[in-house]
């Protein structure tokens, strides 16, 4: 059990033999290396809940490995709670939706999340929203008719997400002292855009190390292709969790 360990390992891939391999590598042994496991939307998309459940079985599950479920929800309140209510019992831990969703989306996907897990006994997914892309600059924003400047409107859509019944928010290195301020102690704030020291930053712009981003209040962290990419990747995850203390 290792409950304090804030590193989710992003397995991007939709190759399935390399994904189960490498999350039970990371994720499968006595004293795993991650404190979860992140599989998002070209690895749902290829394979579907069979395809979660045959690289994540329950075996690893039940060592207290974190699930979280990166599908980027996007659409009406109505359709939006339906894609909740059909992988709640795939029993994530972490499940994204986008804020500019708006309100009653937010505020639809949260409550049926609850009353889903409620319903077939298992523990409430929590909701992280998903504020401005990191892919977007403030030219982007304003071609989509957003005045504010990204950061601004990052916090504007957190603290709307907080108020709509998230639990929290993913958001970039750089974003994380000011959403803290913004949305208290209790909101979960996802971190990616993490490189452990001395690491290639590869398409990652603005980067920090996993100490510095939960040194200022990070809960979580992402990091993919620094273990996914190495050599040896139990050993690069283990590396990391004992920088921060958590193995
Ligand atoms: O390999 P790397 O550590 O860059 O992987 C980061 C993970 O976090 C990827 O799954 C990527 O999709 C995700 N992510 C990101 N930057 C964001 C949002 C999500 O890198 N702004």
């Amino acid at each position: 059990m290792n409950r304090s360990n804030p590193v989710y390992c992003a397995v991007d891939t939709v190759d399935l033999p390399q994904a189960a391999k490498l999350i039970r590598t990371v994720a499968g042994g006595a004293r795993p290396a991650v404190g979860g496991i992140k599989l998002g939307l070209e690895f749902f998309l290829a394979h579907g809940a069979p395809g979660v459940r045959y690289a994540f079985p329950a075996p690893v599950r039940a060592t207290g490995i974190g699930f979280f479920l990166d599908l980027k929800l996007h659409d009406i309140p109505n359709t939006v709670a339906g894609g909740i209510r059909a992988v709640v019992e795939l029993e994530p831990t972490f499940i994204t939706i986008h804020t500019a969703g708006g309100p009653a989306m937010m505020k639809a996907a949260a409550e049926t999340a609850a009353a889903e897990a409620k319903r077939i006994g298992v523990a409430r997914p929590r909701l992280l929203g998903v504020t401005v892309l990191t892919s977007l600059d403030k030219s982007d924003l304003e071609a989509t008719g957003v005045a504010a400047d990204p950061s601004a409107q990052a916090v504007r859509l957190a603290t709307l997400a907080r108020a709509s019944g998230l639990d929290g928010v993913i958001c970039s290195p750089l974003e994380i002292e000011a959403l803290r301020k913004a949305c208290g102690k209790d909101f979960v704030l996802m971190v990616p855009g993490i490189r452990p020291a001395g690491s290639a930053s590869g398409d990652q712009k603005r980067v920090m190390t996993p100490k510095q981003a939960v040194a200022l209040g990070a809960n979580h962290l992402v990091i993919g292709r620094p273990i996914t990419e190495a050599a040896d990747p139990d050993s690069a995850a283990q590396a990391i969790a004992r920088e921060l203390g958590a193995l």
